[in-house]
């Protein structure tokens, strides 16, 4: 008798189940919506941003017409929102979750100042408690609410947060750097971040061993910085940090995030994939 023909890649398949991810509408949100729709889920894309969202629905809807996939308005930071999805979502369960929301301000050409009031000695509490509220009290709610659910019946599920490879290195200011501007004024990356993106691999380990007996299993992705026509200096500074000797591009998480999503990385449990092109070893 002939063996059972496997089916090529048949661990990444996601069909049957539903993903929701926050922060979706932003700059790699989509990838992570795309990269679960192509493995057949069912994927329910929020954001607090409804402008946006509308945008990336559009963009999801041409590029897969069959629409499996759901847009919601949700602030993570609101525990009534987190709750009124779930409630929408009713008979939904919610078997894969993705806390990838943050207040992630990037370095552009065209705003010089875009993390001026970021310096340590002069960051406001109020921009402390804003920027820690939706990327990891945000992370911490909806791993609440979504999570209890998973681990209620039994059936699990998967939390992936998103962090950075800033949960494992501090970053490197003299990136940041512009050129006419005294030192006590110059842009940095805010602490914020750091503590945010390191927290969430604690809260990782936590979540990974909590419902571990009930098949919940939580993991962390750690992309290095994407290339986003940032300014040339920047980036040549960023990419002589790196061993491959260039950023990333925005699609080259889209299998992690699958691997990480489905049973193919049904033994890995409370780790986080640092994916920088090798920053973080040199
Ligand atoms: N882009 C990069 O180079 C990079 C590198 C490493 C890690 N990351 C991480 O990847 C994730 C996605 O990054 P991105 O580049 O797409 O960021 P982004 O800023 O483009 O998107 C973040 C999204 O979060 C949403 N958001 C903000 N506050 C929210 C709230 N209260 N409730 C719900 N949604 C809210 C925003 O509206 C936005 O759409 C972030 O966690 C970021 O820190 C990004």
């Amino acid at each position: 008798m002939r063996a059972k023909e496997k089916v090529p890649l048949s661990n990444f398949d996601c069909r049957g189940k539903t993903a929701l991810i926050t922060g979706a509408a932003g700059f790699l949100g989509g990838e992570h919506a795309m990269a679960l729709l192509e493995v057949g889920a069912f994927v329910v894309v929020t954001d607090v941003d409804s402008r946006r969202l509308a945008i990336i629905a559009k963009r999801l809807a041409q590029r897969y017409p069959q629409k499996k996939f759901l847009s919601l308005q949700m602030d993570v930071t609101r525990p009534n929102e987190i709750l009124e999805t779930s409630r929408v979502l009713k008979r939904r369960r919610i078997d894969i979750l993705i806390n990838n929301a943050a207040m992630d301000p990037k370095v552009s050409r065209t705003d010089k100042a875009s993390f001026a009031d970021s310096r340590l000695e002069i960051l406001s509490l109020e921009k402390w408690n804003r920027e820690v509220s939706v990327g990891l009290t945000g992370a911490f709610l909806c791993s609440q609410i979504f999570g209890t659910k998973m681990a209620a019946d039994g059936k699990g599920g998967v939390i992936l947060n998103i962090a950075s490879d800033l949960s494992v290195l501090a970053p490197d200011q003299r990136i940041y750097r512009k050129q006419g501007v005294s030192k006590s004024q110059q842009q940095v990356k805010p602490v914020t971040y750091s503590v945010i993106k390191s927290g969430l691999i604690g809260l990782t380990r936590y979540l990974a061993t909590y419902w571990a007996d009930r098949g919940v299993r939580a993991n962390a992705l750690s992309p290095g910085g994407v290339y986003k026509n940032q300014p040339k200096q920047f980036v040549q500074r960023l990419e002589s940090l790196i061993p491959m000797g260039r950023m990333a591009k925005k699609n080259e998480y889209r299998a992690a995030i699958q691997f990480l999503c489905s049973k193919a990385s049904a033994y890995l449990n409370g780790q986080n994939l640092v994916m920088d092109g090798g920053r973080s070893v040199w």
